[in-house]
């Protein structure tokens, strides 16, 4: 079976190293890291008809689509139309993803518990609305309902805060058209997790959890950027908040969609807030989460291709094996991100790194015979151990050792 992994993120280089050990993979575009796991292609996600003759020149049995916007525009779509089985949902099923207002709307028919909302089209009922809510002694989160790629919410703790982020968005257009509708939703308070679920249709089986750090420095402190570091497993999710999260937020919601004939064939990546031990739907992606697959894949044995392959037919998910391990998995970034940062930066890898460890690059590429930062984020390093101590120990070292200029990384990931 020869596999195409559309993307090329630390994300792609996990999903490629995984199904590599199953099938083999050719990436489009890849990047340097992903080319020394497997084939490269030069074209871009947004390269629908490029992409379709790919995979019919490679002979390409499962397409596994990583970003978001390729999904919005209707990749799957095209190789479906073309007889690809792709595991990545269509481009109705990624509106939950694309519109905020359709998740929201999706997340209330199906009475999934998410925080109350209202929707507007224009600043001045979305500030009588803001303005109404402090009233009552919440705060809000401001959403710009279209894909704003990670940049469009504001938790917003005074009126002030929302005001203006309702001016940015709607008078001052920093998020171009996605910010046209907000979706302006009460604050929830309580711990944060993801769940990912491989989704066919009615059937699903959710992947080991993952938790992510967002804030890019220490402590949860600084600005959001899309993912510092991840670790799995995690010790205060019990089996039976998965299991009630499954029940509430997955299951209502793929029976609401398919009530509406749309067919989720991809992962459903549910953001969630716990609040007094009830899982609150944050938001659908329809996607897997970067840096969390990171973690994850090396928590899987086998059966992940069948998974995949199973969901991307439409037949029930088949099993897979998760391993009895820990993992690791720390993001090197260059100095500034999620700001402006330099590019170009040699990267020295050390060749006798533990084979516990593996490095995904989220952004590195070539230049003559060097390898570059070429991205904010740079690479992945995860580390597997018995335990989350020797895996964090093992991850540690071996991002010590690795050198670029202004280099850095959190140096509490699964503290
Ligand atoms: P989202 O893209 O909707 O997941 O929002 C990004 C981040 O904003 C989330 O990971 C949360 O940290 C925060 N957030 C979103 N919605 C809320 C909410 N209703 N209450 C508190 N924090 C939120
Ligand atoms: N790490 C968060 C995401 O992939 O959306």
């Amino acid at each position: 079976m020869r596999v195409l992994v559309v993307g090329s993120g630390g994300r792609e280089h996990a999903l490629a190293w995984k199904l590599s050990q199953e099938a083999e993979v050719v990436c489009t575009p890849g990047n340097a890291g992903i080319a020394q796991t497997c084939e490269v292609a030069e074209v871009k996600p947004e390269e629908t008809e490029r992409i379709v003759a790919l995979t019919k020149q490679r002979e390409i049995g499962l397409a596994v689509i990583g970003p978001e916007e390729p999904l919005i525009n209707g990749l799957a779509d095209a190789l479906r139309a073309a007889g690809i089985s792709v595991f990545g949902p269509n481009i109705k099923a990624a509106q939950l993803e694309g519109s905020k207002s359709f998740g929201k709307r999706m997340m209330v028919e199906a009475r999934v518990p998410t925080a109350d909302y209202g929707e507007f089209t224009d600043p001045d009922s979305a500030k009588a609305y803001v303005g109404e809510m402090f009233d009552k002694g919440k705060s809000v989160a401001v959403k710009a309902s279209g894909a704003a790629y990670g940049k469009g919410v504001t938790v917003c703790l005074t009126q002030e805060e929302a005001e203006d982020a309702i001016e940015q968005a709607m008078v001052n257009k920093v998020f171009g058209p996605a910010g046209e509708t907000l979706v302006i939703e009460d604050c929830l308070f309580g711990k944060e997790f993801s769940l990912l679920t491989i989704v066919s249709g009615k059937h699903y089986r959710s992947l080991p959890v993952a938790q992510d750090y967002k804030r890019a420095f220490d402590g949860d402190r600084g600005p959001n950027t899309g993912g510092m570091g991840t670790y799995s497993p995690v010790s205060w999710l019990d089996d039976d908040l998965i299991k009630k999260t499954e029940n509430r937020v997955v299951l209502p919601l793929i029976n609401a969609l398919a009530d509406k004939g749309i067919d989720f064939r991809g992962v459903l990546f549910s953001g969630l807030m716990v609040v007094h031990g009830e899982p609150y739907c944050l938001e659908y992606n329809v996607r897997f989460g970067d840096p969390e697959t990171q973690s994850i894949v090396r928590r899987l044995g086998g059966g992940f291709l069948d998974a995949l392959l199973g969901a991307a037919n439409g037949e029930p998910v088949p099993k897979f094996e998760v391993l009895d391990n820990a993992v690791v998995t720390v993001v090197m970034a260059s100095e500034g991100y999620p700001g402006k940062y330099k590019k170009g930066r040699s990267v020295a890898i050390p060749n006798d790194l533990p084979e516990e460890v593996v490095l995904f690059h989220a952004g590195t590429s070539m230049l003559m015979d060097d390898l570059v930062t070429s991205g904010g984020r740079v690479l992945g390093v995860s580390a597997t151990g018995p335990d989350l101590a020797s895996a964090r120990k093992t991850a540690y070292e071996a991002a010590k050792r690795i050198e670029f200029k202004g280099k850095f990384y959190r140096s509490d990931i699964g503290a």
